[in-house]
């Protein structure tokens, strides 16, 4: 009997596979298998020997079946192994890192511009993308045959609504809102995304960012927005010797209009490639509403004047992080854009 234990333990610990596990099983615990035969044979023992012979057998059965539960288990993990190792699959290597992402440059700078004119009791204006006709041209001075529509080039939508080429039509949507009762000063800017037909290159995107500004109130002057405007671009840009200057520009919502430039960050006035050795560098169209525009808002323009600036937000932060092509910004390229903080400071 010991012999026969010794030879079918050895038999199931060698075993390989479950297919052969499955044929040791029944060879040995079978209907007719080997420990039925011996069963069998105890009934032809001496009946005072088989007592003995029966529970001898019986501790037989439950330790082959425990060393086939055992060999099960040892035989399916190596095939799992066997498994994982043929599809490369290591599991022991630590699992793929969670990547965080980072901020989008427009994000970061819209950000700290937001907080800034917060800071100065400005509030967050928001618009439509889809825009009517009538806010993003005609509520502005520009009618249909006027030339200034030439400029902004749009996307028509078949229901004759239009892709907003600028933040300005929340201008007149905000005079409108709060024109009833009106409590000045009113203090707003409009973050948001414009769109215009245009042909994209290193310094053109149909699609781009913009911050308006509009301040309506008793005596607004140009001073006013001269001294905002340096304190939003001190910051933005980072300098303090931050100069600017206005010269004359043309949008027929503002009167007087102005290009405002600041001195070049990069030379610092001297004259660089970047500001084509002009030392001065273009930054943002602005001027004094004009009345039409202030009419169409509601607003009585014998009493109250207002400023209003279109920031492109792309141009301050090309000039801020020294990025040279507009279209890195909507490219994808996540080289490009990991090279941001994760968070805004
Ligand atoms: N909306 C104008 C543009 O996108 C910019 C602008 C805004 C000019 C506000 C003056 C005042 O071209």
């Amino acid at each position: 009997m010991q012999d026969r234990r010794r030879e079918w333990l050895a038999a199931i610990a060698t075993v390989a596979d479950e297919t052969a596990l499955a044929q040791v099983e029944s060879r040995l615990l079978g209907k007719k298998g080997e420990l039925q035969e011996l069963l069998r044979s105890v009934s032809q023992l001496d009946k005072s020997e088989r007592p003995a012979a029966g529970k001898a057998l019986n501790e037989l059965k439950q330790d082959v079946e425990a060393a086939l539960a055992a060999r099960r288990a040892t035989v399916s993990a190596q095939s799992m192994e066997r498994e994982l190792a043929a599809t490369g699959f290591d599991p022991s290597q630590p699992g793929p890192r969670r990547r965080i992402g980072s901020l989008h440059p427009i994000t970061i700078v819209q950000q700290e511009l937001v907080d800034l004119f917060t800071s100065m009791g400005f509030s967050w204006q928001d618009g439509p993308e889809v825009e009517t006709e009538h806010y993003n041209f005609d509520a502005l001075n520009i009618p249909g045959d006027h030339p200034a529509r030439e400029s902004q080039d749009t996307f028509w939508l078949d229901d004759g609504n239009l892709l907003r080429t600028h933040t300005s039509p929340v201008q007149v949507r905000t005079l409108r809102r709060f024109a009833k009762d009106f409590q000045p000063p009113l203090k707003v800017i409009v973050p948001g995304r414009c769109f215009r037909a245009e042909t994209v290159d290193k310094s053109h995107e149909h699609t781009f960012y913009q911050m308006e500004g509009l301040v309506v109130d008793r005596k607004v002057s140009v001073a006013n927005l001269i001294h905002t405007m340096k304190t939003c671009l001190r910051v933005v840009l980072g300098r303090q010797d931050l100069k600017v200057r206005l010269r004359p520009g043309f949008f027929p919502f503002v009167e007087p209009g102005f290009e405002l430039d600041v001195n070049c960050p990069f030379c610092g006035g001297k004259g660089c490639s970047v500001c084509k050795q002009s030392g001065w560098i273009e930054i943002l169209p602005c001027g004094m509403v004009h009345p039409n525009v202030l009419r169409q808002g509601g607003i009585d323009p014998e009493q109250y004047t207002g400023f209003a600036f279109g920031m492109g937000l792309q141009r301050v932060v090309m000039l801020r992080y020294g990025i040279d092509d507009i279209r890195l910004f909507m490219g994808g390229d996540l080289r490009f854009l990991r090279q941001f903080p994760t968070v805004s400071k």
